[in-house]
């Protein structure tokens, strides 16, 4: 295919502006014998995650005496896409993805509290479309919290790149596949740490600066939609009861 105008008039394909983010959906505890889940549509990707533990790492060598160790798998379902290049399941870039999730995680996870331990956290992409990692990411963190496994800060990613000389943000798979540039970032919001950067593609010092300027301003709203997945079931309980008095 040939590549197609990403920007015309300053909208994107799909309609955004240059900082506009898909409509972000999550809810929680999908997965019921998880200690913690979470579900999420960003635009037109769909995931699953699923976090269980703190419990005793299996097997033993794998352990640590000092802290948990976190594993993380990321995959992608068979039905997920009907992408040309590249198959599901694991695969180098699914270990990659595995690996970098697995890091930001670690960051932030009070690993000390559980030594001996693995927290074993699972991000499945039912349905793809563009910036899984980040939304993988998103996800997992809603996961954690659920689960009440106790984090330094809450993670939230997304991507930005470079179309037709704009940076733009929360690229989905047609952007990705014909932009310039993609930097997914990962957050911890509230000292706002950069958790994870990765790079494909080439930019400018000043637009790596600008980039991380807009996943910051975006944070307030995937952010949002995070606290708010994880307090629905309280406000409806306590909707119930106030009907119930
Ligand atoms: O998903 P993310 O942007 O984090 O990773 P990517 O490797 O940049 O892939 C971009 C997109 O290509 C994915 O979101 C999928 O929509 C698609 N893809 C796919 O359909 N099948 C693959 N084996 C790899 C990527």
């Amino acid at each position: 295919m040939e590549k197609p105008t990403l920007i015309t008039n300053g909208k994107r394909l799909d309609g955004r502006d240059q900082n506009t983010l898909r409509p972000i959906k999550i809810s929680v505890n999908p997965v019921k014998n998880a200690a913690g889940s979470a579900y999420i549509e960003w635009g037109n990707n769909k995931i699953v995650s699923a976090v269980y533990g703190p419990r005793e790492a299996l097997p033993k060598h794998t352990q640590d005496p000092d802290k948990a160790v976190i594993k993380c798998r990321y995959t992608m379902a068979p039905f997920s896409s009907l992408e040309e290049h590249g198959r599901p399941g694991m695969n180098r870039r699914a270990i990659e993805i595995s690996k970098v999730t697995k890091e930001v995680f670690e960051n932030v996870i009070l690993r000390d509290l559980f030594p001996g331990n693995e927290i074993s956290i699972f991000v499945e992409v039912l349905q793809s479309d563009g910036g899984t990692r980040a939304a993988g990411i998103t996800c997992a963190s809603v996961a954690l919290a659920a689960s009440g496994i106790p984090m330094r800060d809450m993670p939230y990613a997304v991507s930005v790149g470079k179309a037709e000389d704009t940076l733009i943000l929360d690229l989905d798979k047609i952007e990705d596949n014909y932009s310039s540039a993609d930097m997914p970032i990962a957050i911890n919001p509230r000292t706002q740490e950069i958790n994870l950067l990765q790079m494909d593609g080439e930019l400018t010092p000043d637009d790596v600066h600008r980039g991380i300027e807009m996943v910051i301003k975006a944070g307030e709203v995937i952010t949002k939609a995070q606290r708010e997945a994880l307090l629905a079931p309280y406000e409806m309980t306590s909707e119930k009861y106030k009907a119930s008095i």
